[in-house]
């Protein structure tokens, strides 16, 4: 026995026609607005005339803020049954990824397909680049295609920006080495902001790996446009020289940077990018700065935690702390769906006179 209402298949071309219609739509109304509020508040739509993204260090505060409120009705389209608008039907994306990604690849790939772009994964490994083909000679293949935007991801830092001055595409950043990885500080301050209602003056700590983190390089840049006051902790063998430069706070207690915080991003060990000899193991690693339930009870109360993935359970964050409802993990995933559906649209399709007029 159950009291639940019967399932109703609807047929399909129903499904598909109105409800598509419906929701580009109201997609294309909720857009609108963020669009409107942003010309209230003086903002450029500098997005527009923006070819590339490839870091949030050079990003207005008003271009973060139309990017977050527009990933919100994108994240409404996640909710459906169909998860498909015709937004940008007849607009090719390429995604290049010279180092390996679960995360970012996979949601920027569903996220075109979510707004009907064609989307295409250029596997590098069992690419021409295994025979030795250039990054230069790579990318020009790719554009005379007729591809609109690439997707890249490389080990050395600087990467984007350098594909970005050689392709007439539009070029997004998903992580040049060290340097900034804008996409997924994107996605954690939309969960940030989802969770506390604002970016504004938060107290964030963030845990680990800072001197090879292009994830914590690009959340400081993100959320010191916010006033946030942004602590990072770590072993000095794993800090940048000078990292105060950037604004921040440097710890080397974990205890001490988590009093009072009211989130803590906590990075990955990466292991990949380890010289030898920056921490004696990984026992002695977790023993001083593995995050649990326990050593959180110094942060506020609502503290809320993040991870950007992939995660060394026991190594920088506790089994139980990564598995309960502090720990906003997976909600992070889906919402770099949600922002890079923004992002996509509007870089390859909404320009604001199609939206406002
Ligand atoms: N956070 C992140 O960049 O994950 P992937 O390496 O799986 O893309």
């Amino acid at each position: 026995m159950t009291d639940r209402e019967p399932f109703k298949l609807v047929p399909r071309d129903r499904q598909g026609s109105n409800s598509s219609l419906r929701y580009e739509l109201s997609l294309l109304l909720r857009v609108r607005e963020a669009f409107l509020v942003a010309i209230e508040r003086g903002v450029e739509m500098k997005l527009e005339q923006r070819k590339d993204l490839l870091g949030l260090r050079e990003m207005s505060r008003e271009e973060i803020e139309l990017i977050l409120d527009t990933a919100i009705p994108m994240k409404d389209i996640l909710k459906r049954d169909i998860k498909k608008v015709p937004t940008l039907r007849g607009k090719a994306m390429v995604t290049v990824f010279y180092e390996n990604s679960t995360r970012t690849r996979t949601s920027f790939e569903i996220a075109g397909k979510y707004l009907s772009a064609d989307t295409v994964n250029l596997a590098v490994s069992t690419s021409s680049v295994a025979k030795g083909e250039s990054l230069r000679d790579t990318i020009k293949t790719i554009e005379v295609m007729g591809f609109d935007l690439m997707v890249i991801r490389h080990s050395m830092s600087g990467t984007a920006h350098y594909v970005a001055r050689n392709t007439k595409m539009r070029v997004i950043n998903a992580g040049d080495g060290a340097n900034e990885h804008p996409t997924q500080a994107l996605l954690d301050m939309f969960s940030i902001k989802e969770k506390k209602g604002s970016l504004e003056n938060l107290k964030v700590a963030i845990v680990g790996d800072i001197l090879h983190s292009r994830v914590a390089r690009s959340n400081i840049y993100g959320l010191s446009k916010y006033g946030c006051e942004i602590r990072v902790v770590g072993p000095a063998t794993l800090m940048p020289p000078e990292i105060e430069k950037l604004g921040v706070k440097r710890y080397h207690s974990l205890d001490r940077a988590l009093e009072g915080v009211d989130v803590v991003n906590v990075l990955r060990i990466q292991k990949e990018r380890q010289s030898t000899g920056l921490f004696p193991s990984l026992d002695e690693y977790a023993n001083l700065y593995m995050l649990s339930s326990e050593r959180l009870l110094r942060a506020k109360e609502d503290v809320m935690v993040l991870h950007p993935g992939p995660m060394n359970r026991g190594v920088e964050i506790s089994s139980e702390l990564a598995d309960s409802a502090t720990a906003v993990i997976n909600e992070q995933v889906t919402n770099g769906v949600a922002v890079r559906m923004a992002l996509l649209y509007l870089m390859m399709g909404g320009s604001k006179d199609e939206i406002t007029n």
